[in-house]
C-alpha cells in the first residue's frame, strides 16, 4: 500500500526522528536544565528542542494537520492527518545519561496510524513500519519473535513515572510473569520496548496508563512485524485514552491476556 494521498512518506518521518535524534544525541550526556512536570515527571531542554524540530517540520509541509505532542498537547488542525510525536521517550534515562532512549513518530489518517518510526540515537536504529507495507529496521525487514510459551520468553513492561495505583496493579501482573517467564526488564522506554517486540529482541510487553504519543508508533511496528497489539483487556483500540497496550506474536499474545485475566 502506497502512502495516503497528501499524506507523507515513511521517507519524511525517517528523516525527521534522525534530525531530531541528533539533537538529542548532541545533548546527551551534558548538563541539563530539568523541570518536573510532576514529582518524578521530568522534562529537560532537549525535550522540547527536539519536539521543536519534529513540530516545525510537520508544519511546514502540513500546515492543516493535527498533532498531539507530549510537552505541547494537542494541537488541532482542519485535515484528516493526525500525527503522534514523543520527542524523547525515555526522559528519566536520558537525564540520568543512561543510554536508552528514542523519537517517536507516528501519521495517522482516516483514523488509522500508517506510518510509524521509532529512532535510537546512540545506536542509529531505526525502527519503521508502513500499514500492509512491513517494518523494517534500517531498512531489512524485522519480524516479531516466534516464541509461543512464557518459559522461552523474555518480556518487558512498565510503570507510570508518578506514582498511582496503577503501580501495585502493575506489580501484581509483574510477579505473575517474573514466575513463569525467563525475566521481565523494565527499560524506561515505551517506544524502544514495542521496537525490540517488533524486531524479536523481546518477546512481549505490557503497560497500563500510557499516552497515545507513547505507543502510536511501537504498536504499528509491532503489527506490522506480524505481532498482535490491544488493550490488556483484549479489545484492539489501544490508542484510546487511558491508553494500556500488549504487545507480542500472536501466540505469547494469548497466553499473556490469560495470564493478565487471572483473577
Ligand atoms: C515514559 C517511558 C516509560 C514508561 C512511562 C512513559 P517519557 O515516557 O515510555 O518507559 O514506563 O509510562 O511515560 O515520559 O520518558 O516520554
Ligand atoms: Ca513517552
Ligand atoms: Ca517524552
Amino acid at each position: 500500500m502506497s502512502h495516503p494521498q497528501d499524506g507523507p512518506a515513511l521517507a519524511e518521518l525517517e528523516d525527521m526522528a534522525r534530525r531530531a535524534g541528533a539533537v538529542l544525541r548532541e545533548r546527551y550526556g551534558l548538563r541539563h536544565t530539568i523541570t518536573h512536570k510532576g514529582s518524578v515527571d521530568l522534562v529537560t531542554e532537549a525535550d522540547r528542542r527536539s519536539e521543536e524540530l519534529i513540530l516545525g517540520a510537520i508544519r511546514e509541509r502540513y500546515p492543516s494537520h493535527s498533532i498531539l505532542s507530549e510537552e505541547r498537547g494537542d494541537l488541532p488542525g482542519e485535515g484528516d492527518g493526525c500525527w503522534f510525536v514523543d520527542p524523547l521517550d525515555g526522559t528519566l534515562n536520558y537525564a540520568h545519561a543512561l543510554p536508552f532512549f528514542a523519537v517517536s513518530i507516528a501519521y495517522a489518517s482516516g483514523s488509522r496510524v500508517r506510518l510509524g518510526v521509532i529512532y535510537d540515537p546512540l545506536r542509529d536504529e531505526c525502527f519503521a513500519a508502513e500499514r500492509g507495507r512491513g517494518a523494517w529496521l534500517n531498512g531489512q525487514p524485522i519480524h516479531v519473535s516466534a516464541v509461543s510459551e512464557l518459559r522461552e520468553s523474555l518480556l518487558v513492561t512498565g510503570f507510570p513515572n508518578e506514582p498511582s495505583e496503577i503501580v501495585a496493579q502493575n506489580l501484581r501482573y509483574y510477579e505473575r510473569f517474573q514466575r513463569q517467564t525467563q525475566g521481565v526488564r523494565r527499560l524506561g522506554s515505551a517506544a524502544l520496548d514495542l521496537a525490540y517486540v517488533a524486531c524479536g529482541r523481546l518477546d512481549g510487553f505490557w503497560e497500563i496508563r500510557l499516552n497515545a504519543w507513547d505507543v502510536a508508533a511501537g504498536g504499528l511496528l509491532v503489527e506490522e512485524a506480524g505481532g498482535r497489539a490491544t488493550r490488556l483487556s483484549g479489545e484492539p483500540d489501544y490508542l484510546r485514552p487511558p491508553c494500556s497496550i500488549l504487545a507480542a506474536g500472536p501466540a505469547l499474545h494469548a497466553v499473556m491476556l490469560s495470564i493478565l485475566r487471572e483473577e
